[in-house]
C-alpha cells in the first residue's frame, strides 16, 4: 500500500501542494518519498528513502517549479526502500515520470522484453516497466494518454497510477485496477489521489475512480474513459462531508475496522507474490533438518496454522515456539542443521529478534516473513518473503494475520508439491480455492457483520470466554481470543476442544460462553461431541460454523456463516474473520477504543 497524489494548478506552483498532501497520505507507507513536476519542457524530481519529514528536510520537496505534479509515498513491495526505488520512476531519457501504487505480476518478463529492446532499469521496482512501456509507444508515434493507456493494457496484478511527461506538459494521466484512486475537483485546480485527505482541505468534490478506468486531468478537467474500449464515462463529483479524520479512516470510526473491511484486497495482493520467493522459501524448507516457526502474538497464530499446512501438505514436522520461550526450549539444540523461520509483520519485535540472534549466533539458517521491508527481520534473514499487507495502524492484528496465513498456505503448497506430497491437480485446486478466498471475506463481511453486531450486545456483560476448536482451528480460537482480550478486555481462555475436558470444563456454569470454531473439516464431529459436552453443563454456544451447517445450528444457541467450499488448511483464514467482528463489536460495545487498547504498542521491541 503506497499513497500516489498528482496536482494541477491553472496557476502557482504544484509543489507545496504534493508535498503537504503526501504528509496526510503518509499512514499508507513511509519508506520513501519523491515528487515530480514538469516545466518549461524539464522534468524535475526529488525523491530518497525515508519519510516526509525526513526527506523534506534533506531536498525541499517544495521547492520544484511547475504547476503540474504528481508524487508518491511508498510501502516497498519489490525493492529494497533506498533512493534508486523510490517513486517516481522515469522512462530512459528522463521524459516520462510515473507513480505507482500496487503490485505488478508480470513485471519480470516485461522487464526482460524491455531490456532485450535497449532499455535501460535504474531502480529494482515493478513499477519501472510503466514510463519504459510509455516511452515505446510514443516512439512509435502515439500520444501521452494513449500511450499510458497501452501501457497499463500489458498490466497484470492491481495499479494505480499517475503519470507526467515533457512532451504533453498539460496533463496528468492515471488509471487503476484493483487500488484506490480519487479525483478531486477544485475551482482553479484538479487532482489525483489513493485517498480523498490528500486533498480535502484543497476541495470536497470527488470523483472516485472504478477498476478499469482511465482519467486525462487537464485544464478543461478531468475525462474519464473505460481503459477496454475507450468509452467515456459521465459521472458527476460527489460532495465529500467527512472531516479529515473520518477521511483517513475511509469514514470508518476506527482503523480496526477498517483493517478488517481492508482484508479481501490485502488478501487480494498476497496472492501476487512472486513465485520465486516462494519457491526460494520452500528450498530452505525442504533441506532442513529441523524447522522451528517462530512468533510473538498473532504472528505465532499465523505460525500455528501453519505448522498444520506444513505437516498435512508437505509432510513436514515444524516446532512452532513462542519467540520468548525459544531460548529455554530449543536454544541449546539450535545448531547449523537447525532452520528457524521467524514470522513477524513489523519485523522488529524484540523477542522474535531475540530468538532469531541467539539461532543466528549458532549458524541457523534464518528465514523471514514480514510485512516491512527493510526490517531488522529483512536484514538478519538468509531470505524473506515480504506479506504485502500494507501499513497496519489498528494496534490489534487483523488483515496482517489473514496475510501471514495466506502466504503460509503458499509456501506449503509449493514445498507439498517439491517433496513430492502433493500432486500437481491438487496444487491447483488449492490455489483455486485460495484465490477464491478475498470473495468469501468479502462475503462474510457483507452478509454477518450486522448479525455480529447484535451478538455483541447479546454477550457484552459476559466476564469470561471460552475459545474451543480442534486440528488447524485452534489456531482460529487462539486468535479469537486474543482479539478478544486484547481490546475489549474480557478474560479469555483457548484450549484444543479435545483438551478442554482435562480441567478447563470444570470452569463450565450456567450460562458460560463458548466460542466454538467448527468447520466442515475432519475434526467437525468429534467438534460437535465436545459441543455436547458443553451444552450439557449449560454453557451458551456461539459457533463458527459452514453455510447450511443444520446440525450444529441446532445445537449451538447462536451461530454464525461462513460460505462453503474452504478446505481445511485454509480455513483459518476466513473463520477467523467472524472472530475479529466479535471482538470489534464487543469492544464498542463496552466502550474502549478499538485501536488503542490499554499497555499495548503496535510494536513490542522490548524484551
Ligand atoms: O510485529 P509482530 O508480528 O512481531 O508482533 C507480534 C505481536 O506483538 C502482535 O501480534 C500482537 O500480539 C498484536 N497486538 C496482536 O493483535
Amino acid at each position: 500500500m503506497c499513497g500516489i497524489f498528482g496536482c494541477l494548478l491553472k496557476g502557482g506552483s504544484a509543489a507545496p501542494l504534493i508535498h503537504v498532501a503526501l504528509k496526510r497520505l503518509e499512514y499508507r507507507g513511509y519508506d520513501s518519498v519523491g515528487a515530480a513536476t514538469v516545466y518549461e519542457g524539464r522534468l524535475y524530481v526529488k525523491k530518497d528513502q525515508g519519510n516526509v519529514d525526513a526527506v523534506h528536510a534533506k531536498l525541499h520537496l517544495d521547492n520544484l517549479p511547475g504547476r503540474l505534479g504528481i508524487g508518491h509515498t511508498r510501502w516497498a513491495t519489490h525493492g529494497a526502500p533506498l533512493q534508486k526505488n523510490a517513486h517516481p520512476q522515469l522512462d530512459c531519457d528522463n521524459r516520462i515520470a510515473v507513480v505507482h501504487n500496487g503490485v505488478l505480476e508480470n513485471f519480470s518478463g516485461l522487464r526482460q522484453e524491455l531490456e532485450e529492446r535497449g532499455h535501460v532499469f535504474r531502480s529494482k521496482t515493478d513499477t519501472e516497466v510503466i514510463p519504459h512501456l510509455i516511452e515505446e509507444s510514443m516512439k512509435a508515434g502515439l500520444g501521452f494518454a494513449d500511450a499510458v493507456r497501452e501501457a497499463v493494457k500489458r498490466l497484470e496484478g492491481s495499479y494505480a497510477i499517475a503519470a507526467i511527461c515533457t512532451q504533453e506538459p498539460d496533463k496528468i494521466v492515471c488509471a487503476r485496477k484493483e487500488s484506490p484512486l480519487v479525483v478531486g475537483i477544485g475551482d482553479s485546480s484538479i487532482y489525483c489521489a489513493s485517498d480523498i485527505p490528500a486533498f480535502l482541505p484543497l476541495t470536497k468534490r470527488a470523483i472516485a475512480m472504478r477498476d478499469g478506468e482511465f482519467a486525462i486531468l487537464s485544464d478543461a478537467g478531468a475525462e474519464i474513459k473505460k481503459i477496454a474500449d475507450w468509452s467515456p464515462v459521465e459521472r458527476e463529483p460527489e460532495t465529500i462531508t467527512w472531516d479529515l479524520e473520518m477521511a483517513e479512516k475511509l469514514g470508518y470510526p476506527y482503523f480496526m475496522i477498517k483493517e478488517i473491511h481492508e482484508q479481501p484486497e490485502s488478501l487480494r495482493n498476497t496472492l501476487r507474490l512472486q513465485d520465486t520467493y516462494l519457491d526460494l522459501m520452500a528450498t530452505f524448507l525442504d533441506r532442513a533438518r529441523e524447522v522451528f516457526l517462530v512468533a510473538c502474538g498473532t504472528s505465532y497464530h499465523a505460525c500455528l496454522a501453519a505448522s498444520h499446512m506444513f505437516s498435512k501438505l508437505a509432510f513436514r514436522s515444524t516446532q512452532p515456539i513462542i519467540a520468548s520461550e525459544f531460548v529455554q526450549r530449543a536454544g541449546d539444540s539450535i545448531s547449523v542443521d537447525s532452520t528457524v523461520l521467524a514470522v513477524s509483520q513489523s519485523g522488529e519485535t524484540a523477542d522474535t529478534l531475540s530468538a532469531v540472534m541467539h539461532a543466528s549466533n549458532r549458524a541457523a539458517t534464518i528465514l523471514g516473513l514480514t510485512n516491512v521491508i527493510g526490517s531488522t527481520l529483512t536484514r538478519v534473514s538468509r531470505t524473506y518473503t515480504c506479506q504485502q499487507s500494507g501499513p497496519e495502524i489498528g494496534v490489534a492484528a487483523t488483515k496482517t494475520f489473514t496475510a501471514q496465513v495466506s502466504v503460509l498456505a503458499q509456501i506449503a503448497i509449493k514445498l507439498g508439491e517439491k517433496r513430492g506430497k502433493l500432486f500437481h491437480e491438487e496444487a491447483k485446486t488449492l490455489r483455486k480455492k485460495l484465490q477464491q478466498i478475498p470473495e468469501i471475506v468479502e462475503r462474510i463481511i457483507a452478509t454477518q457483520e450486522e448479525k455480529i453486531k447484535g451478538l455483541a450486545k447479546k454477550y457484552r456483560d459476559k466476564r469470561c470466554f471460552f475459545f474451543l476448536g480442534r486440528g488447524i482451528s485452534t489456531a482460529t480460537a487462539s486468535e479469537g481470543m486474543l482479539k478478544l482480550m486484547e481490546i475489549a478486555y474480557v478474560p479469555a481462555i483457548t484450549y484444543p476442544a479435545g483438551e478442554s475436558k482435562h480441567g478447563p470444563i470444570s470452569l463450565i456454569e450456567e450460562g458460560f460462553p463458548v466460542v466454538f470454531v467448527c468447520p466442515n473439516d475432519s475434526t467437525r464431529k468429534a467438534t460437535i461431541g465436545n459441543i455436547m459436552e458443553m451444552k450439557a453443563r449449560g454453557a451458551v454456544v456461539l459457533a463458527i460454523i459452514e453455510e447450511g451447517d443444520e446440525e450444529i445450528k441446532n445445537l449451538a444457541d447462536d451461530y454464525v456463516e461462513v460460505p462453503k467450499g474452504v478446505p481445511e488448511v485454509l480455513t483459518p483464514i476466513p473463520y477467523v474473520v467472524p472472530l475479529q467482528l466479535f471482538a470489534y463489536h464487543m469492544a464498542i460495545e463496552r466502550g474502549c477504543n478499538p485501536d488503542m487498547p490499554r499497555n499495548l504498542a503496535k510494536s513490542v521491541t522490548v524484551l
